[in-house]
């Protein structure tokens, strides 16, 4: 693993005439974070993130019936008011040339897009397409397999790697982590686009910090909040049974 301190101390090197204005070390960098996104982001120094990578609750109040074992609503879901404020720290925090990918459903992607437009540029909507889909109104809709992720960026930065389709496929997550958790492959290849080793990513809504532990393994740095103490207790167990890919 990569020696975060020492790796964002690098973040705050000033000109030998400048006035080092900058505590040497974030906080909350590879840390379950157990805190509101809008109190912990006000400690996050402007212009360090390298890529925003989040699954927002989407205003729709949802509440999964499938898995095995029930989990409760997920907070913060029953409206968009907050989506104006976020935007703008995200703005704040990211650096230059950052990317962000903001999972979405096509319910209000339109808010999202236009919200997002507002302070970033809205490259493509990438269609995360699942191996099965969910369930819903069987006879009278069609059936649910795919998520959509809003890719903006900040700046003119290329992607990593060779051409990649808009179209992913992957398995959804086996495990029962989280009532929406995110498969980590599928997070791994949106990070190796984005990002390079030691750079700084950022999830808002952590959930089950399926981004943490995709970051973990592939050597990126972290910053993740989740406002659900059970959550945030789940997720310093994965995250410690994580190993660091050596390559
Ligand atoms: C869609 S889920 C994210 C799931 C995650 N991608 C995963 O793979 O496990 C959204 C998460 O945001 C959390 N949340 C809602 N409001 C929040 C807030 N104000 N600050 C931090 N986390 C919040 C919810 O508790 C929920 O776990």
């Amino acid at each position: 693993m990569i020696n975060s301190s020492t790796e964002l101390e690098n973040l705050h090197v000033s000109p030998p005439d400048a006035k080092p204005v900058l505590p040497a070390v974030l906080p909350f960098v590879n840390e379950v974070a157990c805190i509101d996104w809008e109190d912990g982001i006000k400690q996050v120094f402007d212009n360090t993130i390298d890529l925003v990578l989040t699954d927002p609750p989407y205003g729709m109040a949802y509440r999964s019936n499938r898995r095995k074992e029930k989990h409760k609503s997920i907070q913060n879901d029953t409206d968009l008011d907050w989506l104006g404020d976020w935007c703008k720290e995200l703005k704040r925090v990211c650096k230059p040339e950052a990317h962000l990918y903001i999972f979405c459903s096509w319910h209000n992607i339109d808010v999202f897009k236009q919200t997002l437009g507002a302070y970033f540029n809205v490259k493509n909507i990438l269609v995360w397409e699942k191996n099965n889909h969910g369930s819903g109104d069987l006879l009278g809709d069609y059936a649910p397999k795919y998520e959509l992720i809003i890719f903006c960026s900040n700046g003119s930065k290329k992607l990593n790697g060779g051409r990649s389709s808009n179209v992913i496929k992957c398995a959804k997550m086996p495990t029962d982590n989280h009532p929406t958790e995110k498969p980590i492959n599928l997070l791994r290849h949106l990070i190796e686009k984005s990002t390079n080793k030691g750079d700084l990513v950022l999830d808002t809504f952590a959930g089950s910090f399926s981004t943490a532990r995709a970051c973990k393994e592939i050597g990126r740095d972290f910053i993740c909040f989740e406002v659900e103490p059970e959550y945030c207790r789940t997720a310093k167990n994965l995250l410690n049974g994580v190993s660091v890919s050596l390559f």
